[in-house]
């Protein structure tokens, strides 16, 4: 998959959380403290449980 910008406010990409699911993050709440994705105007909040969904399971 091509990467992309997730989080717009932190310009955080898809790689760089795929990245952190690789290296632990279970919950968007690790995201968060890992890349800073979601620590803006908390939108991006719902793709990130997606892509954990996606990756995880
Ligand atoms: S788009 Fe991620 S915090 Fe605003």
């Amino acid at each position: 998959m091509e990467d992309r910008i997730v989080c717009h406010c932190m310009e955080v990409s898809y790689e760089t959380i795929k990245k952190a699911i690789e290296d632990g993050a279970k919950t968007v709440d690790d995201i968060k403290e890992m890349t800073e994705a979601s620590t803006g105007c908390g939108g991006c909040e719902d793709e990130i449980q997606e892509i954990l969904d996606e990756l995880l399971k």
